[in-house]
């Protein structure tokens, strides 16, 4: 439903709402009390009318309808700088009328809704249409911490460094990065998987590799170490990354701990 029902005071708010990775237990208490309100509309992201909208789902599962008033905002899977704008200010001009007519408006957002989301371009367009717009943001889990909870390996420890990247860039610019990082975070694997496998295995990484696909859903999948090579030549969800361990990271010495404060600190703040 889209038609907008008028409430006197001021204007409504718009809140990106996470709902984590996919299981709905990882959905935070504010999340969820945000959920609960029956007086919000809901919009949640789709990549076309055919292909359900997967942070609906999410709120489904976890046992919990739309209210009245609700719809999907289209964002086609593009590089296409002028598709994109098209459809943002589509969704920001679907937005904008309930949130004029003093309705709060809760765009359901996979993961966390500051990570690689739409609802930072959505956000943004709204104020670029109405500079009173009022956002805000409900953060949550993101689908690599939850991956390597679930693969059982640390995100990262003590000193460690860490690259979260979409693999879009291509192979040359994830093995630049290799010497600089004990962790590497692969996102938007899909359309490179095979090439980045030939490149885990050309450089020894595949034991400390994990591959996790729609973390968090019913049919979630983790593979790791050799066993990865099973996806050669196979396709994968986009809802799939890589967690890379860098067994081969040599660190350079360490200016300054957390445990020890030079001397020079210590005066600086005692003064
Ligand atoms: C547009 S980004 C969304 C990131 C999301 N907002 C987050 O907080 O993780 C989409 C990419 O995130 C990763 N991703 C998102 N959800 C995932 C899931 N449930 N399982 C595995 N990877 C996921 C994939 O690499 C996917 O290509």
């Amino acid at each position: 439903m889209t038609e907008a029902v008028p409430l006197s005071g001021g204007m409504g708010k718009l809140y990106g709402v996470s709902l984590g990775p996919g299981d709905p237990g990882l959905i935070t208490r504010a999340a969820w009390a945000a959920l609960q309100r029956r007086d919000a509309v809901w919009v949640y992201p789709a990549r076309s009318g055919k292909t359900p909208s997967y942070a609906l789902d999410i709120a489904t599962r976890a046992g919990v309808m739309p209210p009245d008033l609700h719809t999907q905002l289209l964002f086609p899977m593009t590089h296409d700088g002028e598709k994109l704008a098209v459809a943002w200010m589509k969704a920001a001009q679907t937005v904008l009328p309930w949130l004029r007519a003093g309705r709060d408006v809760l765009f359901l957002v996979e993961g966390d809704a500051s990570t690689y989301a739409t609802f930072g371009h959505l956000a943004r367009t709204l104020r670029a249409l109405d500079a009173d717009s009022d956002v805000h943001v409900i953060a949550g889990v993101n689908s690599f911490t939850a991956a390597c909870a679930d693969v059982g390996v640390p995100f990262s420890e003590q000193d460690d460094t860490v690259a979260i990247v979409p693999a879009a860039y291509g192979v040359g610019s994830v093995e630049r990065l290799l010497p600089d990082f004990d962790t590497l975070v692969l996102m938007k694997i899909k359309p490179l998987l095979d090439d980045l496998i030939d490149w885990l295995q050309r450089r020894d990484l595949l034991s400390g590799t994990h591959f996790v696909e729609r973390v968090g859903a019913v049919d979630e999948r983790r593979l790791s170490g050799a066993d990865i090579l099973q996806l050669r030549g196979t396709k994968v969800s986009y809802l799939s990354l890589l967690i890379i361990k860098n067994p081969h990271r040599i660190r350079g010495e360490r200016i300054k701990g957390c445990l020890k404060k030079s001397s020079a600190v210590v005066e600086t703040e005692a003064a």
